[in-house]
């Protein structure tokens, strides 16, 4: 391990945009396959991992939502969430925000309380085992209509208790932030957190119109932001965090390699980033790994990697005497001698 991989690898830090669905590891895919009696979706592991070549997003998107039909019962939901919650926690994730997307699953006849109470018991066991807390955010998907997606936060309002954000996700191109405007309004009058995704294969312009009309609390991605300066100068002033991906990013072609990506300028200009892995079984790597391959190819310096952990606490969903703790501890952590000096 390098002084930087090992530093990255201690470092105390929050995931913030991270797809349960898109932790399903090819050998746990089979595994629930079998289980469940299911058809296998791809016959191996190798062969599963050669279908993860994708030109853009909709090419992911077509195998992610095939994969998922592997989750049927509430263990299966239970299984996939601990996996990532240890794997998580052996990274130093101290705190994670996991976007689910429902619709995938009730749609197949899955009951929402199936998701809901196998993800659930996996996050209760994993605060109290591992020392992780989390936050659940329910994802709408944005290729589906907004009756749809309202059908899915009226359930989400009978399960507040453990749901603390809306999202949306899925296609972007296609499915402009106006088609949701109404279900973000209801989704705000009902308390939730909100956020979405925007400015992946999306414009700048989505960006604006995701802030403008769905009044969100944060950006996923959020990368193409950087084609507007107005866009960014007003992002930093209101301090919208945007939770950037990387190796996401380069899987779908949003960046041709990891040097292109714009972390760096990102973090130049005063943007509120964070550092996430979207959907580490697809695109190569957990939170870490997404650190190093960034940390590397734009030549990071310690104190950027320590404001990246430092802005995932800000920007997580966490109270104010919850954020500080962590702070604390990230603090104590980049003043000790990096390793190796
Ligand atoms: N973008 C949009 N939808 C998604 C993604 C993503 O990166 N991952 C899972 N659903
Ligand atoms: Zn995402």
């Amino acid at each position: 391990m390098t002084t930087l991989s090992c530093f990255i690898a201690g470092l105390p830090k929050a995931e913030l945009h991270l797809h349960i669905e898109g932790t399903l590891e090819p050998a746990m895919m089979l595994r629930l396959a079998e289980r469940n009696r299911q058809p296998q979706p791809f016959p191996d592991v190798e062969t599963a991992e050669k279908a993860y070549r994708f030109n853009d997003l909709q090419s992911f998107l077509d195998i992610y939502y095939r994969s998922t039909e592997v989750l049927v019962t509430e263990e299966d939901f239970y299984d996939l969430t601990l996996a990532y919650l240890e794997k998580a926690a052996s990274q130093n994730v101290r705190h994670a925000e996991i976007f689910f997307d429902p619709q995938a699953h009730t749609a197949r006849g899955i009951a929402f309380a199936t998701v809901l109470r196998g993800m659930e018991q996996a996050c209760t066991q994993a605060h109290r085992q591992l020392g992780i807390s989390t936050r659940l955010i329910m994802c709408i998907l944005r290729h589906l209509s907004e009756q749809e997606g309202m059908a899915m936060l009226h359930e989400a309002t009978r399960w507040k208790r453990w749901i603390t954000g809306i999202g949306l996700d899925s296609s972007e191109r296609g499915n402009p932030p106006s088609k949701f405007r109404n279900l973000y309004r209801e989704a705000r009058r009902e308390g939730f957190l909100l956020t979405a995704h925007a400015g992946e294969e999306g414009t700048a312009a989505s960006v604006k119109e995701t802030l403008d009309l769905l009044h969100v609390d944060r950006i996923d991605h959020g990368v193409r932001c950087m084609d507007d300066p107005a866009l960014v100068e007003e992002l930093v002033r209101r301090a919208v965090p945007l939770t950037v991906c990387p190796l996401s990013n380069v899987k779908l072609r949003v960046f041709g390699n990891m040097q292109e990506h714009n972390l760096k300028a990102m973090l130049e200009k005063g943007l509120h980033v964070t550092l996430n892995s979207d959907d580490p079984a697809y695109f190569g790597g957990y939170v870490n790994e997404n650190f190093t391959a960034a940390a590397e190819a734009l030549e990071l310096s310690f104190s950027d990697i320590v404001r990246l952990a430092e802005n995932s606490f800000n920007a997580s969903m966490l109270s104010i005497v919850q954020k500080k703790i962590h702070l604390l501890e990230l603090a104590d952590y980049a003043r000790r001698p990096a390793p190796g000096n």
